[in-house]
């Protein structure tokens, strides 16, 4: 049988949470690259929270995918056939394109991934997108000093783990929130947390006090909502609350009624949002610092591998609903580096 494009498309766009009659599954035929393109054969496809704003339809920083579109996405992949002339049939590269299995690009738009110096997933999570986030977050408006208390949440997740780590290094004390013990247990252990939070246990105020002392200097907002609301009060003078998202929300029908700001002046705080792609200026600097790390070993992190394009939806609904634990990634063909 011959060799198709696997893809997954917007059937519908979904209220509330997605269920998976909102995408639909098809094959087509194998994408022409055309002249200075490679067609790139999938490994792996980043699922990423962001996802649930581009098929909602709502034009944000962004513009939404259309219905009986391809769903957006980032792949990592091996170059099956090539018309740039540097890039040969073989090579790996990140740059593939959307929810599919192939994908014609522009060979001038592709990244060279050499898999002896790291694995080519890593391209899609702490070497790449959400690890740059983390590093944007905390350089360009936390700024954690030593001593300071720093919380985290979604603090097992892609971005949050990175920027706890990062904030370490710096010699922050740092407290995550994560959903679950066996989460926490990885934050507070494997990542060398000072202590994690469970905000699925039964008091997140009291254990929020009992991990946090002397209050919160940096909040890493990745949840909003009721992690948020409990964070926020705790907030010192002068305290950084850096916005770079808040999956709790995104899908409520309508938005929520907010926290009162009065406290921003009354305290002095700093809450700035941020989008990391705004900031392709600092990957080489985030690249140069975190890939030894990686490479030895110090810089630790977990990824999720879903296999099969066909699970990619169900595996998504999993994200957004807090049952991912590390990087989501779908695995769309053998990786013969592994
Ligand atoms: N500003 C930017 O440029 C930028 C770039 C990348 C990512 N982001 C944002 O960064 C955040 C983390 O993204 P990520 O890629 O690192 O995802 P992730 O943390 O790997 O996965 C999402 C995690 O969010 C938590 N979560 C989901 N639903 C929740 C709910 N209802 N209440 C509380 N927690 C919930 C879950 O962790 P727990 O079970 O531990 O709660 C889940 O595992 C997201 O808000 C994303 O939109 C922003």
């Amino acid at each position: 049988m011959a060799e198709t494009n696997r893809r997954v498309l917007l059937q519908r766009r979904p209220e509330g949470m997605p269920v998976p009659e909102d995408f639909t599954i098809v094959d087509d035929p194998l994408p022409e690259p055309g002249d200075g393109q490679v067609l790139l054969r999938g490994i792996y496809l980043s699922l990423d929270p962001y996802m649930r704003g581009r098929i909602s339809g709502v034009r944000s920083y962004a513009s939404p995918v259309g219905i009986g579109e391809v769903i957006e996405g980032r792949v990592v992949g091996r170059v099956a056939h090539s018309r740039h002339p540097d890039w040969r049939e073989g090579d790996y590269a990140f740059g593939g394109q959307g929810w599919q299995t192939h994908s014609a690009v522009d060979g001038a738009g592709l990244t060279r991934l050499d898999p002896a110096a790291a694995p080519i997933s890593t391209a899609l999570g702490i070497l790449g997108m959400p690890g740059l986030t983390a590093y944007v977050g905390l350089k360009t408006i936390g700024r954690p000093k030593a001593r300071e208390t720093v919380v985290i949440s979604a603090a097992s997740g892609a971005v949050g783990a990175v920027a706890g780590q990062l904030a370490g290094r710096l010699g922050a004390r740092v407290v995550g929130i994560a959903g679950g013990a066996d989460k926490c247990g990885y934050v507070a252990g494997e990542l060398g947390f000072a202590a994690c939070v469970d905000h699925r246990g039964r008091d997140l105020d009291a254990e929020l006090d009992a991990a946090c002392p002397e209050g919160i200097d940096v909040y890493f907002e990745n949840v909003g909502g009721a992690v948020q609301a409990a964070v926020y009060p705790r907030l010192n003078d002068f305290g950084r609350m850096i916005m770079c998202g808040m999956i709790s929300e995104y899908n409520d029908p309508t938005p929520r009624p907010g926290p009162s700001l009065v406290a921003a002046v009354r305290k002095r705080l700093h809450i700035q949002g941020f989008i990391v792609g705004d900031h392709a200026a600092l990957r080489p600097e985030y690249l140069a610092m975190a890939a030894p790390l990686v490479q030895a070993g110090q810089l630790k992190y977990r990824e999720d591998i879903v296999d099969g394009i066909d699970n990619a939806p169900a595996a998504f609904i999993r994200l957004l609903e807090g049952r991912n634990f590390g990087k989501l990634i779908v695995k769309l063909g053998d990786d013969p580096t592994r």
